[in-house]
């Protein structure tokens, strides 16, 4: 169990054989029935389907179509000064409407021509190495529910403007692709579970959380950061400290709030060879799984 397992509701069946979803007291959708029947059906639909096929169609509410256009209009703006160019020419590529939330396999049809990749659901969590482990056939599990309405600006778990913001926008790139690719390959050959922990971690701290440095200043590169409005305005505050493998094994990292700890690139260039070299190189002997 990775500690990102902390973010997800959990799915379960229920006593009278159904499929629901249990939410903590703090979630903002605890006391709302509708929206959890809501999430039950989207968890249902996820656990019945079938790799292969195409994401099942999801009825999202109005509410909901509006929270992505506020969201995802956000973000954009945001994405104009802090992102770094890699992002901004893959956002280009994806080119998401902000109107209407999309459907995954809305998603997983523009992404694929352009990478190979394609988008399947994920009722709630999903194992580790199954999740990583899918990388290598270029399919990204993805979540298909989207936060509560009444926090637009905050989620406590990884939703659709994760998933299709931060993730489908990596997957619009070739060069993020082969990176996701690797990774999966990765995760596929190692045997210990010590030596994934590592790669759990070194993915945390460069796909989901990673800066690098363009022009002089410092730019996002990470899928949760540049789906989360709340962190592009703090990320500047964070320590920030250079690619270091080592460094990010044992850095311990925050779930539930801003991360006080990120790590940057020298460039875009310097992220892709450092994510290469650590994933090609990396073993279950390494030292640096000993660590
Ligand atoms: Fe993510």
């Amino acid at each position: 169990m990775f500690k990102e397992a902390t973010l997800y509701s959990p799915v379960i069946n229920n006593e009278h054989g159904r499929v629901s979803v249990i939410f903590a007291k703090d979630h903002p959708g605890y006391q709302d029935r509708p929206y959890q029947e809501h999430r039950a059906r989207i968890a249902d639909l996820a656990l019945q389907h079938r790799v292969g096929e195409p994401a099942p169609d999801i009825p999202y509410t109005e509410a909901e179509h509006e929270t992505w256009h506020t969201v995802s209009t956000e973000l954009s703006a945001k994405h104009r000064v802090h992102a770094c160019r890699e992002f901004v020419e893959a956002s280009e590529l994806l080119d998401l409407r902000h109107d209407r939330l999309p459907q995954l396999s809305d998603v997983s049809a523009r992404v694929h021509p352009l990478t190979g990749f394609t988008f399947g659901p994920a009722a709630g969590l999903v194992a580790q190495r199954d999740f990583y482990g899918s990388l290598a056939d270029r399919r990204f599990q993805a979540t298909q529910y989207i936060r509560h309405p009444s926090f637009p600006r905050f989620s406590p778990e990884p939703d659709m403007i994760h998933e299709v913001v931060g993730h489908g926008t990596h997957l619009s790139s070739n060069r993020w692709a082969t990176l996701y690719e690797l990774l999966g390959k990765t995760v596929r050959r190692l045997e210990s579970d010590e030596a994934v922990s590592l790669v759990s971690r070194v993915f945390w701290f460069t796909i989901e959380y990673g800066l690098v440095r363009e022009d002089g200043r410092t730019k996002v590169c990470g899928a949760s950061l540049l789906s989360s409005c709340g962190e592009m305005e703090y990320f500047l505050g964070a320590d920030i400290f250079p690619f270091d493998a080592a460094a990010m094994g044992r850095q311990g990292y925050l779930v539930e709030k801003y991360q006080p700890v990120l790590f940057r690139a020298e460039s875009f260039n310097h992220f892709e060879d450092f994510l290469s070299e650590f994933l090609t190189s990396i073993d279950d002997d390494s030292e640096l799984v000993a660590a």
